[in-house]
């Protein structure tokens, strides 16, 4: 007991705030796929705010399973109190194993006005956002790619109906925090149209760029 709550005092006080960079971008931009390989080269912690919701959609018997899969289908963005839970729980749990992993891309969040009040209010005190990384991609791109993927990911929303509404989601909800960043200067834009391999050349400028961030 008592050694359990040294090694407890001993894992808080060891532990680091928080670094956290949003990952942005439509859907099919390529946030996902780059967030794999700035994991391989940078040593971050990947989370995404979609996957989150789709395994907390699967578990048994939860609480807000049917709401997240109508909300997931329909392209809406999920009340911030279920995310924001998931998202902090996911932080907690990886700096409570090792609290030298305090690096986090979190793709797909924030997504709306709910979602940044949300971060605000529960997490803006004990993490810092260093920057916003932008996918930026034509519709028709993002629309293209997602139906591609569409043939094999089994998901309910990369289908054309789904996709108009996550895209027309996308337009009206998260551009507008995209702009709300750039104008803090917190944006760092990509030209996600490109191929997998040549978008990453331009996310490794970026991170290379930020004062040692990437090579923390
Ligand atoms: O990012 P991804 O394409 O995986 O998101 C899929 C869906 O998950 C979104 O269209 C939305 O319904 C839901 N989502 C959400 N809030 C977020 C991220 C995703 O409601 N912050
Ligand atoms: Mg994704």
């Amino acid at each position: 007991m008592v050694i359990s709550c040294w090694g407890s005092r001993v894992r808080n006080l060891l532990r680091m705030k928080p670094v956290v960079v949003f990952v942005l971008g439509g859907p099919g931009a390529g946030k996902g796929t780059q967030c794999n390989n700035i994991v391989k080269k940078y040593g971050y912690t990947h989370f995404s705010a979609g996957d989150l919701l789709r395994a907390e959609r699967s578990k048994e018997g939860t609480q807000y399973g049917e709401l997240i899969g109508n909300y997931i289908k329909e392209g809406k963005i999920v009340p911030v109190e279920i995310t924001i839970n998931l998202l902090k729980r996911a932080m907690d749990d990886t700096m409570a194993e090792d609290p030298t992993r305090n690096k986090f891309l979190i793709d797909g969040f924030p997504r709306n006005t709910d979602n940044l009040e949300g971060w605000n209010k529960i997490m803006k005190n004990n993490a810092d956002v260093k920057f916003v990384l932008f996918f930026d991609c034509s519709n028709e791109i993002c629309m293209e790619r997602c139906l591609e993927r569409g043939k094999d990911s089994g998901r309910t929303d990369d289908n054309i109906a789904s996709l108009q509404k996550r895209i027309h989601t996308y337009m009206q909800s998260t551009k507008p925090i995209i702009e709300l960043y750039a104008k803090e200067g917190k944006v760092r834009r990509i030209e996600g149209a490109k191929s997998v391999d040549e978008v990453f050349v331009d996310v490794q400028k970026i991170f290379d760029a930020e004062n040692g961030i990437g090579n923390l």
